[in-house]
């Protein structure tokens, strides 16, 4: 058999998911590879070809790629790179364009890509909204594209799914559409979907979000979900991935490359899609008039000055990085939209600093986690104006006659007694919609700064990977 019939039979018998390349002493200078669930991605460069399980290591190389799909091979020496799909056909297919670029994959004079992505998100927050609105028809136009808005209007409710970060903004998203549409919609983990049943069906939209495009899980969920009946929208921010291909429509953020395992970009750009989709909706299901969609959009447009404005307390916030970074336990709490941000907050933190940290809903604080507070314990409150402040401000207090540590983030106009809080971030004032994309900014850098006194590896933490392809 030559490289490629021996593929061929080969892939036959595996079973699982897969991506591979294959090399034969008695065949120099050609490859075969081949993929089944695990992404895969060929890059035609010139007079030279790569191939890679991700966009990101070949556009420093390559701008045209192509994203094999299951059970195709492909075959490549020089000068040549043929697909062949299941049966052995040859497939004809061009290579896709990406328009990320070398610049893109560089730490820019940033000690990390996560630092340089955190300072990255107004410039992704602008790339996400402008050029996508129509004020004549006070309509978003790109998801106009993706979905009419009278298919909007035909869904009876909405079903978001995701894992990890991408997964605290269906949270939100879930509060954006019932809010803004007053289409009921449900969240889930990707990775339980398949467990619970679902209730969808043809009037369903599915959100299914995801940086990567590629979660085993958040692909599976999907598959699940168009499988009872469900129209699939994909909120995807690497191109050709996919989710992105096998979705019924699909909205991407314009984050650029997200290199840091920790997320940071992509998610603000999903909450601002997010964001945008459930405006939309709210247009068809004319829950909201063109005006109100109008006062929506400029709240939007605010968010990239506003992030600028957050990172001049950098400095402050390295300070309390450097005070606090040896507690035992960090408690973050949250309310309302807020309460994802205060998962997203311990999330962030864990991950990159190795540190015991939980997220709850403030509420709940008396339920439970009181039992551990005493003078080794950070609790961080996100505290926003209007009816929540002083509920919040009482559960910090709480936590202060217990002799816990407290860092207060306030919505400015907030005022924390100076006997409760041991640091105060302020962000600007926002509509209480928008305010989760400013909370999480001082979150992101507390957890960066704080790993960075810790000195771990904040690109590549230890046991994770930026794209889970396996279940
Ligand atoms: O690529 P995805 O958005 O589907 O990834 C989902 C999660 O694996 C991801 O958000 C993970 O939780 C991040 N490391 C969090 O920072």
């Amino acid at each position: 058999m030559s490289l490629l019939e021996a593929v061929r039979a080969s892939i036959t018998r595996l079973e699982g998911a897969y991506a591979f390349v294959a090399q034969s002493v008695e065949e120099p200078g050609t490859l075969v590879c081949a993929r089944k669930g695990s992404p895969l991605v060929v890059g035609h460069g010139e007079g030279e070809s790569f191939v890679a399980s991700d966009l990101q290591a070949v556009i420093g190389r390559t701008r045209q790629v192509d994203f094999l799909n299951d059970d195709e091979v492909a075959f490549i020496r020089p000068g040549e790179i043929r697909v062949l799909d299941a049966d052995g056909q040859t497939v004809e297919r061009a290579p896709q364009t990406v328009t990320w670029n070398r610049i893109d994959i560089q730490k820019g004079g940033h000690k990390h890509f996560m630092h340089k992505e955190i300072f990255e998100q107004p410039r992704a927050v602008i790339d996400s909204i402008q050029d996508t609105y129509d004020p004549g028809q006070a309509s978003f136009f790109y998801i106009d594209e993706a979905l009419t808005l009278e298919q909007l209007a035909g869904f009876k409710r909405c079903y978001l799914v995701a894992c990890g970060t991408a997964y605290h903004a269906c949270m939100i998203g879930k509060t954006y559409i019932e809010n803004l549409a007053r289409v009921p919609a449900e969240f889930t983990y990707a990775s339980e979907f398949r467990y619970c049943d679902p209730i969808v069906d043809e009037e369903t939209l599915m959100v299914v979000v995801s940086q990567s495009g590629e979660t085993a899980d958040t692909l599976a969920a999907m598959r699940e979900g168009r499988r009872r009946g469900a129209t699939a929208l994909a909120i995807v921010n690497v191109p050709g991935s996919t989710i992105a291909r096998e979705a019924d429509s699909v909205l991407f953020t314009h984050a650029g490359p997200e290199i840091g395992v920790a997320s940071t970009k992509a998610f603000t750009t999903q909450l601002v899609v997010l964001y945008q989709l459930a405006v939309q909706m709210g247009r068809a299901t004319g829950h909201l008039g063109a005006a109100d969609t109008l006062l929506r959009l400029h709240s939007l447009l605010r968010v990239p000055n506003q992030m600028e404005e957050i990172f001049a307390c950098e400095e402050k916030i390295k300070l309390i990085a450097r005070e606090f970074h040896r507690m035992r336990c960090f408690l973050f709490l949250g309310r309302g939209p807020n309460f994802p941000i205060a998962l997203e907050g311990a999330l962030k933190l864990k991950e990159i600093s190795y540190l015991h940290a939980e997220g709850y809903a403030a509420g709940e604080m008396k339920h439970g986690p009181i039992a551990l507070v005493d003078d080794n314990m950070l609790v961080l409150g996100l505290v926003p104006q209007g009816e929540m402040a002083a509920k919040m401000i009482s559960n910090l207090q709480e936590v202060r006659a217990r002799d816990g540590k407290v860092v207060a983030i306030v919505e400015r106009g907030v005022t924390v007694p100076e006997d409760i809080a041991d640091d105060v971030i302020e962000v600007p004032e926002a509509d209480s919609l928008i305010l989760p994309m400013l909370m999480v900014l001082p979150l992101q850098l507390l957890a960066y700064h704080v790993a960075d006194h810790l000195g771990t590896d904040i690109d590549q933490p230890r046991n994770l990977a930026k794209s889970v392809t396996v279940e």
